[in-house]
């Protein structure tokens, strides 16, 4: 299925199609082999170099060679003395890849200004570039049916090697709001995200942005057409376009950047000089560490409430440099310099803008929502099952039980050990039949040395030639696990149908219903492989980023290895993208239901696909506090399925700490509590009986609101919306919303203030100008935008519920499979003039694509004047049965005297005074369209 189509008018959902993967892919291949037919040069596959698309890389050469001049570094003319008296914050560094001295500074044609440092943990260049420092010059402009096309030349060698001398812009009007830039070598194909991306069909007519150019230096301005507010302005810095290293820098309007993940990091980001990295990598997450994804967009609020986002489609190893003037620095090592520009005007458009480009999000099955259970050292299915006996006996909601590695027979995927877990499959089966779900850890290494015709998926995948190969052109051999490990290289055709069929066959064994694909950044035991890695200039580029360990191999396989596509060192950030692309499509194609995978490595357009957890976070109140705001960055990076591990995995958790994460992870889209092996149990059996009162609390308040849950995720799906929502997509005028994350919003109608500190009896919580409803204890705020301290006694947390908002809600059960059957509730909370809505979206819940077949029911409430009714947009059958028995409307100003549901009297309801509820107790089918009326 081709990606979204461009226009300001579509809503089309590009669906979790089971074969738009295949397809997305096989685009890209046949792209390769164009290139592969067109490709005769003779030269050194490098980062950019399509001959690297399809051949093994036969080792590494020398540099250069590549039309440029000799790398002689030429400042402006000596008589033009540099102007050196940008203020620091102004100063863009003129030597990132090392400390020079004056000489060498300025033998750059660079300003040599030693600045001392403000604090601790902050750095500032003292070598930076004067303005008109020798870039490209804009040669020939043109417009064009869509947008523009520029020559971009450069007179003089820049100071890395194989400068592109001459480079090529196309400036794409996509849509109104969707502004498409790229910079590339017009003479030779470079490695491009192979990532399908929609195109424009014809010229946007009422664009919300102007552009401005600047000829020499090259310049390229954006501004926002209606208020004049420049969003980007390269003209800040030179550009930069080597082999090897790209920069480009520019303006920002504003402090208030969010983004830039996988990081551990606040909602906004540090503009006082952060230097971020992106390089997938297995890493417990700490502050300024590169982590397991790249998501290489940002989202910056104006002044004015605005927003706009930009994503560079690029994935090659990165840093993005903040600084206070403000401004930001883009510096990758590969690929093309690959731009799309989001207008919104609002927040919330500008996610949609950029999921419209990498695609919404896939629609998990509705027992994916409910609650998980995992813990590493769950060492034989009797002890599994025990843990889901507990589960059950200590009355809590249980839908998925999960292994770690123990299932395996000597760590090896596709396995099981005989003899810890002789009944396995009979184990999966009896979850079944209780109503509960399966997953089990998956990791993408295969164990390499086993005797040959003993272990099917090295034998299969070797005869086959799937795995990642080294500069001799033999399979990469790392150490994860298992020992010795070959690699899948996810991008070649054969290693999908390959994953596929081991999926199968252990599918035929152990009927599970999931894949948790950990591990995939590829993380590695040896840096680049058992060999070590060969040196060249993959493996050793002119500039590295800011990765932890100081080399692109620590932790992960050789960048020079060769995978179907291009080399590692292009392909590297996209490892868990393809292996969860791979694993989507296997389920799809085994189970014939919807997929649920959840993946550590992630890259941009993963949440098509697959969901992800936050890896591996210690038990910890900090980690506690960060989770908040990891998981609204990964809804606005499309990943709405998506949590930390409650009660941390690492360290020992204690009580206080795990009720508040159980808490707090009620409202993660994604629940799991999953521990690590060492650690002290933390099941929420384990605790004592007031603990475990406040976390089955918990729990069961979040399968009250599933409803509601699924139908933001079915939002997510067909519109581009966020799950899990930080506050200022909701409230963008109101500044104060900006900073906020230690509270989330689910959709735009129930926001919750949990408590993440020790000791705490209070929490302080922002409440935006208006109404808001307690969800539990029926209390109201009527707030003109401010903070208020909230009582928040450890068996509670803060959920309320915005005025003008109704929410679906159902009776809970121990499984989704229970509770899907019972009662619903409808939470009508008024606005002073007694207006609200809301809706319900409602299928099997697990069927593939029952959106785009129409096989779904939707119901949209309104109520008004003393009203409620429902509109049924669209009825199936699995809306039969599901009944109507509550309704609670907050906020009636004064006591009805009668109510009439489908003018018939209702006895049953009631009315307080002090908490101004209705309280209307009856039994409607939800299927048939209704009217409930108080006077
Ligand atoms: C732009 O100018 C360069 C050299 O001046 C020329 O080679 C190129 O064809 C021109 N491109 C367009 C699109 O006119
Ligand atoms: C863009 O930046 C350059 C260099 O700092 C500056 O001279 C110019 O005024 C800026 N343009 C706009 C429109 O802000
Ligand atoms: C389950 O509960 C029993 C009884 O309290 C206990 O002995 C056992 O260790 C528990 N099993 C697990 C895996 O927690
Ligand atoms: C490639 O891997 C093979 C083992 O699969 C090894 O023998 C060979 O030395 C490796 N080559 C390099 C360059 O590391």
């Amino acid at each position: 299925m081709p990606g979204p189509q461009a226009g300001p008018a579509r809503r089309r959902a590009p669906g979790i199609a089971p074969q738009a993967s295949v397809l997305r892919l096989l685009a890209a291949l046949a792209t390769a082999a164009v290139l592969a037919a067109s490709g005769a040069r003779e030269a050194a596959p490098s980062p950019g170099d399509a001959e690297g698309l399809q051949s093994i890389y036969r080792g590494s050469r020398a540099a250069g060679g590549r039309g440029s001049r000799a790398h002689e570094p030429l400042g402006p003319a000596p008589s033009a003395r540099p102007q050196c008296d940008a203020s620091p914050e102004y100063r863009f560094d003129c030597a990132p890849e090392k400390l020079v001295s004056k000489e060498e500074c300025e033998a750059r044609g660079c300003c040599y200004v030693p600045v001392v440092t403000p604090g601790p943990g902050t750095w500032q260049p003292w070598c930076f570039f004067p303005p008109g420092y020798p870039s490209y010059r804009v040669q020939n402009l043109t417009a064009t049916e869509t947008g523009y096309t520029a020559s971009l030349a450069r007179a003089t060698a820049s100071i890395f090697p194989d400068d592109v001398m001459v480079l090529q812009l196309d400036v794409l009007f996509e849509t109104d709001a969707r502004l498409h830039f790229t910079l590339r070598d017009p003479a030779n194909k470079r490695y491009e995200v192979p990532l399908e991306t929609p195109t424009a069909s014809s010229r946007a007519v009422s664009k919300l942005y102007n552009l401005q150019f600047s000829a020499d230096p090259f310049g390229l301005i954006v501004l926002r057409e209606s208020s004049g507010q420049v969003l980007l302005n390269t003209s800040v810095a030179p550009l930069f376009f080597t082999d090897q290293f790209l920069e480009i820098s520019t303006s920002l309007p504003s402090r208030f950047i969010s983004g830039l993940g996988e990081h551990l990091t606040p909602l906004i980001l540090d503009t006082q000089w952060t230097k971020i990295t992106l390089w997938n990598r297995d890493m417990a997450p700490v502050p300024a560490a590169n982590l397991y994804g790249s998501h290489p967009f940002y989202l910056v609020m104006e002044d004015s409430g605005a927003a706009h986002g930009v994503f560079l489609l690029n994935s090659n190893a990165m840093d993005v440099v903040l600084q206070p003037s403000p401004a930001l620095t883009w510096r990758t090592i590969g690929g093309i310099l690959d731009f799309y520009v989001f207008l919104g005007p609002d927040p919330k458009s500008v996610v949609r803008q950029y999921l419209d480009v990498i695609g919404y999000p896939f629609m998990p099955p509705y027992w994916g929502l409910g609650f998980h259970l995992c813990r590493w050292g769950y060492s034989s299915s009797a002890i599994t099952r025990q843990v889901v006996g507990n589960m059950t006996a200590a009355g809590f909601p249980l839908d998925v039980q999960w292994n770690d590695l123990d299932y395996m027979d000597a760590r090896r995927d596709f396995t099981f050990n005989q003899r810890s877990f002789p009944d396995y499959p009979d184990m999966v089966r009896d979850f079944h039949r209780d109503g509960r779900h399966y997953v089990m850890i998956v990791d993408p290494a295969i164990s390499s040395t086993s005797p040959p015709g003993s272990y099917k998926p090295y034998d299969d995948g070797l005869r086959r030639g799937v795995f990642i190969q080294n500069t001799t052109g033999q399979p990469l051999i790392g150490k994860v696990w298992p020992g010795p490990t070959a690699f899948p290289d996810f991008t070649n055709p054969e290693t999908q149908e390959w994953w596929h069929d081991m999926v199968k066959e252990f599918h035929d064994q152990v009927p599970f219903d999931g894949m948790w694909i950990d591990m995939n950044e590829p993380s590695n035991f040896v840096l680049g492989s058992v060999d070590g890695c060969p040196s060249s200039k993959l493996e050793d580029p002119p500039y590295v980023p800011g990765v932890l360990g100081g080399s692109l191999r620590s932790a992960t396989i050789c960048a020079s290895s060769q995978q179907h596509l291009s080399s590692h060192y292009n392909l590297h950030n996209l490892y868990g993208l393809t292996e969860a692309i791979a694993s989507h499509n296997a389920l799809v194609r085994v189970r014939g239901k919807r997929p649920f995978v959840i993946s550590r490595s992630t890259f941009a357009g993963h949440g098509r696909y697959a969901g992800h957890w936050t890896g591996d976070v210690s038990s910890s109140w900090e980690q506690l506090s960060y989770s908040v705001a990891e998981v609204l960055l990964f809804n606005l990076y499309g990943v709405p399925l998506v949590g930390a591990d409650i009660c941390g995995f690492t360290g020992d958790t204690s009580e206080e700490l795990c009720v508040r994460w159980t808490q707090l992870g009620a409202f993660y889209p994604f629940m799991r509590n999953h521990n690590d092996h060492g650690s002290q149990p933390q099941e929420p059996y384990t605790f004592s009986p007031a603990a475990q009162k406040a976390m089955r609390k918990t729990l069961l308040l979040r399968y009250t609101l599933l409803p509601y849950l699924y139908t933001l995720f079915h939002k997510a799906h067909v519109a581009g919306e966020t799950v899990a929502r930080p506050l200022f997509l909701e409230f963008p005028t109101d500044p104060n919303t900006w900073t906020v994350d230690h509270q989330l919003m689910w959709g735009a109608g129930l926001l919750i203030t949990p408590v993440l500190e020790p000791g705490k009896a209070k929490v302080s919580g922002y409440f935006p100008a208006g109404t808001w409803y307690h969800l539990v204890t029926d209390t109201v705020i009527h707030s003109k935008g401010q903070w208020i301290l909230l009582p928040a006694p450890l068996d509670s947390i803060n959920v309320h519920v915005r005025e003008g908002h109704i929410l679906p809600l159902q009776e809970p059960g121990f499984t989704t499979t229970e509770s899907r059957k019972k009662g619903m509730t409808l939470v009508v909370a008024l606005t002073a003039d007694g207006f609200a809505r809301g809706d319900l979206f409602w299928d099997d819940g697990e069927g593939l694509q029952t959106f785009e077949r129409g096989d779904y029911t939707q119901i949209l409430f309104l109520a008004m004047s003393g009203t409620l009714v429902s509109e049924l947009l669209r009825v199936n059958s699995q809306v039969d049965g599901l009944l109507l028995q509550k309704v609670a409307v907050l906020g009636v100003p004064s006591p009805p005297q009668h109510v009439l549901a489908n003018g018939a009297l209702v006895d049953d309801f009631s009315y307080r005074t002090d908490t101004k509820i209705l309280t209307i107790l009856l039994s409607l089918p939800l299927g048939e369209q209704f009217t409930i009326t108080w006077a």
